[in-house]
């Protein structure tokens, strides 16, 4: 039997948004400009080449489609990039609209050049996708008023606004709304070095102090990912305060990273639980994601989007057509080496 225990806790160091990353915590350490923002290099050139032109055009953007792993800055990206236009920027996510009528009133009430922000674009209704469609191309909403014999469909102008869509999933985007933007950007993992960066700076927006070996190590367990580098850097910062170090050094790391129960690859309970009942149970697989949810009693979706990611990013898990299945380094990591050389034969 797998214990549920892990996983229905806060996810502490995965990337998943916990109520730790709400406005006042994880708010106050986002860039705020292009300049400040770190990493995703690729994705800033070409930006700041779209944002000069629309600006030299006096034209809005033309939409953007983000699309990454979660804690990647999606978000950061967008208020980034309504800062740079000068444009007020609406914040929603795709299951915020249960209606053809929810997007119809925001989008009527947007203003020209207002940014549209919708998180998790994936999850947005079809028939709210094709109140989308019109807005987008046309800046119009046609809507049907009255029913029966009487209904009628009237044509209503929309403000020319930007849309940035951001989603984990960009495989879940219908063909006609991926094909209505501008732009579509990639984040990929970040290098410890560009974490390294981010915690430095953030350590300095948090008024604390950390050595550069510290941050090494704190940046070699986020995950590559700077929200769980962000959380790790709160959690050593209360570790620090409370045993009155005045500079956070390897030792404070390594204690909170002990607490969270975070290993030297950043991998955690719930990762480990994975990987070891993968090789336990299924002599390391294949196995099917929906067994493995079962299994975690997890949906399919977290499993996928939360933790596969970064075991696949950092080469511990493959997806193969007949299911997931565990690499020897991944053995190797657990010291299940002996396991690797029982189970190869059966690979
Ligand atoms: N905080 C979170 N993401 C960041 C980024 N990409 N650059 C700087 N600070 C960040």
């Amino acid at each position: 039997m797998i214990d549920r225990e892990t996983s229905k806790k806060d996810p502490l160091v995965t990337a998943r948004k916990t109520p730790d990353d709400t406005v006042q915590f994880e708010n106050v350490l986002r860039p705020k400009t292009i300049a400040e923002y770190i990493g995703q290099d690729e994705i800033k050139g070409h930006l700041s080449v779209v944002m000069q032109a629309a600006k030299k055009r006096k034209e809005p953007l033309e939409h953007i489609l983000l699309h990454g792993p979660p804690g990647l800055g999606k978000t950061t990206l967008a208020q980034v990039i309504a800062h740079e236009m000068n444009a007020s920027i609406k914040v929603t996510a795709g299951p915020a609209f249960e209606r053809q009528g929810d997007i119809a009133a925001l989008l009527t009430n947007l203003s020209e050049g207002d940014i549209l922000f919708i998180d998790e674009i994936h999850r947005l209704r079809p028939a709210v996708q094709e109140v989308l469609y019109t807005a987008m191309e046309d800046y119009a909403i046609d809507m049907i008023l009255g029913k029966g014999p009487s209904a009628r469909s009237v044509r209503l102008s929309v403000p020319r606004f930007t849309l940035i869509g951001a989603t984990t999933k960009v495989s879940m985007l219908s063909g006609p709304l991926r094909d209505r933007f501008g732009s579509i950007f990639q984040f990929h993992f970040y290098t410890v070095a560009d974490i390294e960066r981010i915690v430095e700076r953030s350590a300095k927006i948090l008024g604390c102090k950390i050595d550069s070996s510290a941050a090494h190590i704190l940046a070699k367990t986020s995950r590559q990912t700077p929200r769980v580098a962000n959380r790790i850097l709160r959690r050593v910062r209360d570790y620090s305060e409370v045993h009155d170090y005045s500079l956070i050094v390897d030792e404070a790391v390594r204690k909170t990273l002990d607490m969270l129960g975070v290993d030297a690859c950043g991998l955690d309970a719930m990762d480990r639980k994975i990987l070891t009942s993968i090789i336990k149970k299924w002599n390391g697989g294949p196995v099917g994601l929906n067994t493995l949810s079962s299994a975690f009693s997890e949906e399919e979706a977290t499993i996928e989007d939360i933790y596969e990611p970064y075991l696949m990013q950092i080469g511990f898990l493959e997806r193969t057509a007949r299911g997931r299945r565990v690499t020897r380094h991944a053995y190797e990591h657990l010291g299940m080496e002996d396991r690797y050389r029982e189970q190869a034969h059966l690979m």
